[in-house]
């Protein structure tokens, strides 16, 4: 049984306000998706690495990798399933096993720690269906309308979805091919899962893992490395 793993890497940062795709944007002397792609490659549980790029985007072959050989760019499509889709596409071309575990991880997550990474595959690799890294919601939370909040949400279910999000590769597949052919809203891998009524397991992972969305993002990002060195959180 392989771990393979997909970075969708194709997205221009609409969010984020600048010319440049923020996975492009400066961090600790790198750049976003230099220290994504090292962290994953450096783990040598992860069989294949396939990063869906943007058919503009002609620089991602080029950046500093400390591994460039380990990673394999296939073109990713408009939206964030198709991209993991292209990833999963090039993996079953190349005859990776329908059963295979793939790993999908956000290039905009550069802080995901290989321990968490690593407790997701161990606590999984006997799941029928896979699961995510998730962190426990701690802010009390309200549902809200233009009128005002409407209702206050017990926390205690309550959990951010964070990546990677490790499922079966044909599973995953069909999954998502299902998901697009009935225009369903899913904005990660394990929605498309549960579209299709499975139950993807939570696996609580650090919540130092963000994704980096908004320009303020990127200073706490540097703060969040900074400490993950000091404290030795990246063996
Ligand atoms: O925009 P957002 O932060 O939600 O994107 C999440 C991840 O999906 C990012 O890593 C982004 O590069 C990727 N993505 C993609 N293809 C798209 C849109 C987003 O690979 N069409």
């Amino acid at each position: 049984m392989a771990f393979h793993a997909v970075i969708p890497a194709a997205g221009v940062g609409k969010r984020f306000g600048t010319s440049v795709p923020k996975q492009y944007l400066a961090l600790a002397g790198s750049c976003i998706q230099t220290h994504t792609l090292d962290r994953l490659s450096a783990m040598p549980e992860l069989s294949r690495l396939v990063v869906a790029i943007s058919a503009e985007d002609h620089q991602a072959h080029e950046l500093p990798y400390a591994q460039p050989q380990r990673l394999q760019f296939v073109h990713g499509g408009c939206e964030r399933m198709d991209s993991v889709l292209a990833g999963l596409n090039a993996l079953q071309t190349q005859g990776a096993a329908p059963s295979d575990w793939v790993l999908v991880h956000d290039v905009a997550r550069p802080l995901v720690r290989p321990a968490d990474i690593r407790q997701l595959m161990s606590a999984l690799k006997e799941d029928p269906v896979g699961g995510i890294l998730a962190s426990p919601v701690r802010d009390t939370m309200k549902r809200g309308s233009t009128q005002g909040i409407v209702a206050t949400v017990d926390r205690e279910q309550l959990w951010h979805a964070l990546t990677p999000q490790m499922f079966r590769l044909d599973a995953l597949r069909q999954a998502l091919l299902v998901a697009k052919s009935e225009a369903a809203i899913v904005t990660d891998e394990a929605s498309a899962m549960e579209h299709l009524g499975y139950q993807p397991k939570l696996v609580e992972g650090a919540r130092d893992n963000i994704k980096i969305t908004f320009p303020e993002d990127l200073a706490l990002a540097e703060l969040l490395l900074a400490e993950q060195l000091r404290t030795g959180a990246l063996s």
